[in-house]
């Protein structure tokens, strides 16, 4: 039996640790399965370096390549737009060159930050992208290198991503509400909190449907930062701690972030019949799981 590779680059990450154990549950059901999955983070692969990228790439010969590494420090982007596009623009290219060897599918994790957030109703995936920061910009630079250089490609949007494996809203508000009585939260940005566990599930299915394009993937129903933080803290038990409503002019953070970013999920839906369950159920599961 010839052995089939996922290539996973980005596996130490929040989403990529996750999807690690979904492919293993997934894809290698038995010992005997004839896919490998492997996990590759920025100590075995560098993607700001275009031979060795490449050169790997091509000799671990994947059929799937899926690229979650990123430079994710949305504020950081703004002061280092150079960092921003060498890992998420030029990163993604690198990536692709290396899948055009293999004729590998690339499987490319992008965002709602390319959208500009004036639309009033959820983002379609044809919506004309505007980034407002250099993160968003620098992802949509990735977009563009993967579709035009790799035929088979899947480019997932995601947001407002959250798990047990990285730095993240939820904990970061858990870690507050810890130390203060009083929490400041921006209440005028608009979103769909997303478990990164529920994420990699609909990633594992959309590879199995062989699935090409764009596909926007969030948890179902909507709120802002100040909501999201209300449900955090009552889930958990800490209502005692007061929040405060402010607006993202007074938090003042360099990036500019869109008002309203929900994605319209409907064509994972048309394809293949799934639709991911609403943001407070699945956050608590995560309450729960780490508790
Ligand atoms: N988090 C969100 O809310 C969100 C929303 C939409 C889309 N996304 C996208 O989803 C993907 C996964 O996000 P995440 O939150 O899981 O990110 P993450 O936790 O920051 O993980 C990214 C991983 O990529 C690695 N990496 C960084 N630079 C690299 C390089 N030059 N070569 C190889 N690996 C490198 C990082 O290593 P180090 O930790 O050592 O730097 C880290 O392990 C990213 O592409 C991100 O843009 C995230």
């Amino acid at each position: 039996m010839e052995t089939r590779r996922i290539l996973v680059i980005g596996a130490k990450g929040m989403l990529g640790s996750d999807l690690i154990k979904v492919l293993y549950s997934t894809f290698r059901t038995d010992k005997h399965s004839e896919w490998e999955v492997l996990e590759w983070d920025i100590d075995d692969i560098d993607i700001r370096e275009e031979k060795t990228t490449v050169t790997k790439i091509e000799s671990f010969h994947p059929e799937i390549l899926i690229n979650v590494a990123g430079y994710t420090d949305v504020d950081g982007c703004e002061s280092n737009e150079k960092e921003a596009f060498a890992v998420n623009a030029e990163g993604m290219k690198h990536v692709a060159l290396g899948a055009v060897k293999c004729r590998a599918k690339v499987v490319y994790i992008s965002t709602d930050y390319i959208f500009d957030g004036k639309k009033k109703e959820p983002y379609l995936e044809d919506d004309p992208p505007n980034p407002l920061n250099v993160y968003g910009r620098s992802k949509w630079k990735g977009e563009q290198y993967a579709r035009e250089l790799v035929e088979d490609v899947l480019i997932i949007r995601t947001q407002w991503l959250y798990g047990r494996y990285g730095k993240n809203f939820v904990t970061s508000i858990l870690g507050q509400a810890r130390e203060k009585k009083v929490l400041s939260i921006v209440n005028d940005q608009i979103g769909s909190p997303t478990y990164s566990v529920d994420l990699s599930k609909v990633i594992s299915v959309l590879l199995k449907y062989d699935a090409r394009g764009v596909f926007h993937v969030a948890n179902n129903d909507l709120c802002t930062w100040y909501t999201f933080g209300q449900a955090i803290l009552k889930l958990s038990g800490m209502e005692r701690v007061k929040i405060i409503p402010i607006s993202s002019k007074e938090l003042g953070r360099p990036a500019v972030r869109p008002p309203y970013s929900v994605l319209n999920c409907q064509k994972l839906r048309q394809v293949t019949g799934m639709m991911l369950r609403p943001w407070a159920d699945a956050l608590k599961d995560f309450l729960l799981s780490v508790r």
